[in-house]
């Protein structure tokens, strides 16, 4: 999708050492009182949901060495580090995808540090094109798996030596997606009295959108939404034992006959209408982890 300043900063870097991380992760500490638990990473036309966060202290990704930046519209590019409800959070306001011209490593790179700042709940959250025939544009997927089409090719955000320190060479990617805060989320949503969806996203490199015949055979293998993120961020959340809460916002139908096209302006208008009822599901899942 549209592409802002791409500065000298774009970061390349294959396989990025613990001590890389240790660094950032101690700059973030020195910053803030908080010590979050919790890790949140909002998506495209999402970034709204961090105005929940009290007693924040905000740090521009362009600070922190080797984070990589957003370059996308509707993606602020900050860390928001304060209380959601009162459990300490770390929020991304905006993400970094393979597409922008990163390394997988450094679209890894922020689970790594929040793993090293102790976070061992990551919620994840995007904009996605809903495939399921039943989705409508502006409904909620709670993410139940997902089909890895980037790293099936051999992008994978674990290639290189293991940091054996995070985890093990071949991580199990039994249950990505926790069930039990899944259940929670499914609860709190189906109380909200709006469609929320369970369903396995497709994550591919982007950034162009998907011809018709591509939503086709998405469809046919299994997939009921597709984006362009998150992915490499919860294997690599997984690779560390986090527990992974993954939510996807519709903001789109997928072309499937070749009828419609979809654009960046549509998909930030309807997250707009889609950022409250995610919030909604997070603040309710949050206040049961307490
Ligand atoms: N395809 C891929 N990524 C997306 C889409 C889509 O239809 N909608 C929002 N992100």
């Amino acid at each position: 999708m549209e592409t802002g300043n791409i500065t000298a900063f774009i970061v390349t870097n294959e396989h990025s050492s613990i001590q890389q991380f240790r660094d950032v992760a101690e700059i973030i500490l020195d910053q803030s009182q908080q010590r979050p638990k919790l890790g949140i990473i909002l998506g495209t036309g999402l970034g709204a949901l961090a105005s929940d966060i009290n007693d924040s202290v905000v740090i521009p990704y362009n600070t922190l060495p080797n984070w990589p930046t957003s370059t996308v519209k509707g993606h602020a590019g900050r860390l928001v580090v304060g209380n959601l409800e009162d459990q300490p959070t770390l929020v991304m306001q905006g993400r970094a995808h393979y597409y922008e011209g990163y390394s997988m490593d450094a679209v890894g790179f922020p689970v790594r540090v929040m793993k090293m700042l102790g976070i061992d709940t990551l919620f994840v959250t995007n904009a996605a094109g809903g495939i399921n025939p039943e989705f409508e544009a502006g409904d909620v997927m709670l993410i139940s798996d997902h089909i890895n089409l980037i790293g099936m090719s051999g992008l994978s955000p674990l290639r290189g030596p293991n940091i054996s320190e995070f985890g093990p060479r071949f991580p199990d990617m039994m249950h990505a997606y926790d069930p039990e805060l899944r259940k929670m989320a499914f609860q709190v949503g189906s109380k909200c009295g709006y469609g929320v969806h369970q369903g396995v996203y497709a994550g591919l490199a982007g950034p162009n959108l998907e011809s018709p015949v591509e939503y086709r055979m998405l469809k046919t293998i299994g997939a009921d939404a597709v984006g362009m993120s998150t992915v490499a961020e919860v294997i690599v959340a997984r690779h560390s034992g986090m527990s992974v809460l993954g939510v996807s916002g519709i903001t789109n139908r997928a072309n499937l006959d070749g009828t419609s096209y979809t654009t960046l302006t549509e998909v930030l208008e309807v997250g707009k209408v889609i950022a409250p009822k995610i919030l909604k599901i997070v603040l309710g899942v949050v206040r049961q982890l307490q």
